[in-house]
């Protein structure tokens, strides 16, 4: 795939060629990914028209989508969802690339599409970039890898360390206000890889995300791509990791949880549709 330079920009971006997709043919409906299967890649536009499907199932049968929806509904959502996003990231041929912007300073995000059901977002971390402590409102969070390796931390709220007995404390957080004091300790640490999927919702917990590569891995993914076993046809050189992100309902505002106090913030992109915000 070409590589367009956009003169212009101030900060040097180098935004990728956002060419028309290729045609969409058939669209697998019974995608169970896995690596001893072979089957027809699902394309993103593929992949937005059956989130869509199901998200349009839930709520014309009546029920609200948000992180205190029915469970049977949830469940329902969720096993399509995490199929879809299993799918996707392990039969693509890299039709993601052109959304997949990075920045040496920090992870990310880049909008692939929004809509009032959900954010379909590629975030790109460079080896070492970590998202802080989050929430994620009233919302269901998903998450896959399509490219490297990453790790989800997901954290609870703790009594302060010097309390006689420390112990995780329940709750969604939902009454913090910024600049309340909140601690936190990490109570699990997943490593995912292409195709894993994860979930997360305040109900669960909070979380961090993360690119933890090495150089001398990266390299050698590097090398990996430039011998042409990389994803996709282009030429795509990997840079630490890509994920795709499913939040539903889109999150308007997040809180941080940093040196045990609560801050609140407006979660903004880096690019829409491939192309430089
Ligand atoms: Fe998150």
């Amino acid at each position: 795939m070409p590589v367009t330079h956009i003169s212009g920009t101030d900060d040097g971006v180098v935004v990728v060629d956002c060419k028309a997709p290729p045609p969409i043919d058939v669209i697998p409906r019974s995608c169970y990914s896995g690596p001893e299967k072979s089957q027809p890649p699902l394309l993103i536009e593929q992949l937005l028209s059956e989130l869509r499907a199901a998200f349009n199932a839930e709520k014309d049968a009546g029920y609200v989508i948000d992180n205190n929806q029915d469970p049977a509904s949830f469940n329902r959502l969720n096993q399509r969802v995490v199929e879809l996003l299993k799918c996707y990231a392990t039969t693509n041929r890299g039709d993601w690339h052109r959304f997949a912007l990075f920045n040496d300073l920090h992870y990310v995000r880049n909008l692939v599409e929004a809509n009032d059901d959900f954010e379909l977002i590629v975030l790109c971390w460079k080896g070492g970039q970590v998202s802080r402590v989050h929430n994620h409102a009233t919302s269901h969070c998903w998450l896959t890898v399509l490219d490297g390796e990453m790790r989800e931390v997901q954290y609870q709220r703790t009594d302060p360390p010097a309390a006689a007995a420390s112990a995780v404390r329940g709750g969604d957080g939902s009454d913090e206000k910024p600049g309340d004091t909140v601690y936190v300790e990490a109570t699990r640490t997943t490593d995912l890889r292409i195709g894993d999927v994860g979930y997360v919702s305040d109900h669960l917990g909070l979380h961090t995300v993360g690119c933890h590569v090495s150089p001398e891995q990266l390299a050698e993914w590097q090398q990996t791509a430039r011998n042409g076993f990389g994803s996709g046809a282009d030429s795509w050189q990997p840079e630490g990791g890509v994920t795709l992100h499913l939040y539903s309902p889109p999150i308007r505002r997040v809180k941080i949880y940093e040196d045990n106090t609560v801050s609140e913030r407006t979660p903004g992109f880096y690019s829409r549709g491939g192309v430089r915000v």
